[in-house]
């Protein structure tokens, strides 16, 4: 028997950009993803998945040299395919269950490490940011083969996280960026410097506490997105909606295509009129991040 828990991520900066090597900064959620394990003749789970949810589940009980035998039970605070984690979450979850099944206690980096395994299955080619924010507390700036580094702000942000109703599928997105940099190589590596100096400001304008920069720095990095092709009609109404009610700034958040778009809000703002305008039937939340 093992449980384990995993938690929800936001992308503040840089997303798509990092799987290509550019540094990002992003924050766990309060949201959970919880898994319990019990052995069983086979695996199965009390969810309806594909064929991919096993599958990395596989590979994630295999990195714990533990066999594909058990009952695999999950709740979960928040959707798949809305940018917030889903798979990330889950695969640090349950390798927290399978440490616990094993009797060891590893530390948030090499919970990261056995997560990136079902990570891989999920995504193809993961830049490891999503569960290395799933498996900690706080903010991080991350690039991929680097150790990921804590990043200390002056002060919270507030923000608010709502769903665009459509699901984003991160792996043939990720695709597309990659395709995009192979046919236009000059173009792509002009946004990528682009994008590193702003993931950079915006790190000095979070230690800071720099609040109207960050806002005005995600806002540019919304132009990115859009620039390589990974935003939406959905989440263009979003980011519209939550400007016009005075957001400092708004991007989408994660792989995009769908999924959720994030909102930085002044520190006393009251977020009713962004939240009376969204969608009832979506997803919207508020959020302290730091
Ligand atoms: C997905 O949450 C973030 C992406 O940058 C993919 C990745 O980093 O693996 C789109």
């Amino acid at each position: 028997m093992g449980k384990g828990a995993g938690f929800a991520k936001a992308i503040l900066f840089g997303e798509h950009f990092v799987v290509q090597g550019a540094h990002a900064l992003g924050a766990s959620l309060s949201k959970e993803i919880r898994v319990k394990i019990s052995p069983a003749e086979k695996l199965s789970l009390n969810i309806e998945t594909g064929t991919i949810v096993p599958e990395a589940s596989r590979a994630i009980l295999s990195s714990f040299s533990l066999p594909a035998n058990y009952r695999i039970e999950v709740e979960a605070d928040i959707p798949s395919g809305a940018g917030l984690g889903w798979s990330a979450a889950y695969s640090v979850a349950l390798s927290r269950a399978a440490a616990e099944e094993k009797g060891i206690s590893p530390g948030w980096r090499e919970i990261a490490r056995h997560a990136y395994e079902g990570e891989k299955v999920f995504h193809g080619n993961p830049s490891g940011i999503d569960n290395t924010l799933s498996s900690q507390r706080g903010v991080v700036l991350f690039r991929r083969n680097e150790e990921p580094l804590s990043v200390e702000l002056a002060e919270p942000l507030r923000v608010v996280v709502a769903d665009s109703g459509k699901t984003g599928p991160t792996k043939e997105l990720v695709a597309g960026v990659s395709l995009l940099k192979d046919e236009k190589p000059q173009y792509f590596s002009d946004l990528m410097e682009r994008e590193e100096e702003l993931v950079m400001d915006a790190k000095r304008a979070l230690e800071q506490g720099n609040i109207p920069l960050l806002g005005r720095l995600m806002n540019r990095n919304q132009e990115y997105l859009r620039q390589i092709g990974v935003s939406s009609p959905e989440l263009e109404g979003l980011i519209e909606v939550f400007r016009d009610e005075g957001a400092l700034g708004a991007k989408l958040t994660g792989a995009g295509g769908g999924g959720c778009a994030i909102a930085l809000l002044k520190s006393k703002k009251d977020a009713s009129a962004i939240l009376q305008r969204i969608d009832k039937n979506h997803l919207i939340f508020e959020a302290q991040i730091g």
